[in-house]
Formats: structure tokens, sequence, C-alpha cells
């Protein structure tokens, strides 16, 4: 699994991270901190997909 992040449309919500803290951190903006295509040990895999789906702006894909 690799996570898929639009910095464009993050608008710090941070439900990502309230999710999944240790998958999503946050940068000093209080923005979603990982790069795109970020790979995802498959036993974060469910926490994953949590915090992905927390998005109110769909800004993280799990694929
Ligand atoms: Fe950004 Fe969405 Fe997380 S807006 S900080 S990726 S909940």
């Amino acid at each position: 699994m690799r996570i898929l992040v639009r910095t464009d449309l993050c608008q710090g919500h941070a439900q990502c991270n309230a999710q999944a803290p240790e998958i999503y951190p946050l940068d000093s903006d209080g923005f979603v901190g990982i790069p795109s295509d970020t790979p995802v040990p498959a036993a974060q895999e469910p926490a994953a997909r949590l915090g992905a789906a927390a998005c109110p702006e769909r800004a993280l894909q799990v694929t």
C-alpha cells in the first residue's frame, strides 16, 4: 500500500493525524507532513485507511 497526498487539497484539518498520528504526522504549519507516494507497512494499513477516510478534503488516497 502507498499513500498519495494531494498537498493542494490539504487545508490542515488534522483529522488524518487524529486517527493515525504515527502515519500522518503534521508539519510545522499544521498540514499533513508526508510526501506523496509514501509506502505503508502492512501492519499499518488499517490505520492508514482510517486516516485517509477521515480527511474532509479527500486529500489522501491509499492505493
Ligand atoms: Fe490535511 Fe486532510 Fe489531514 S486536510 S491535515 S490531509 S485531514
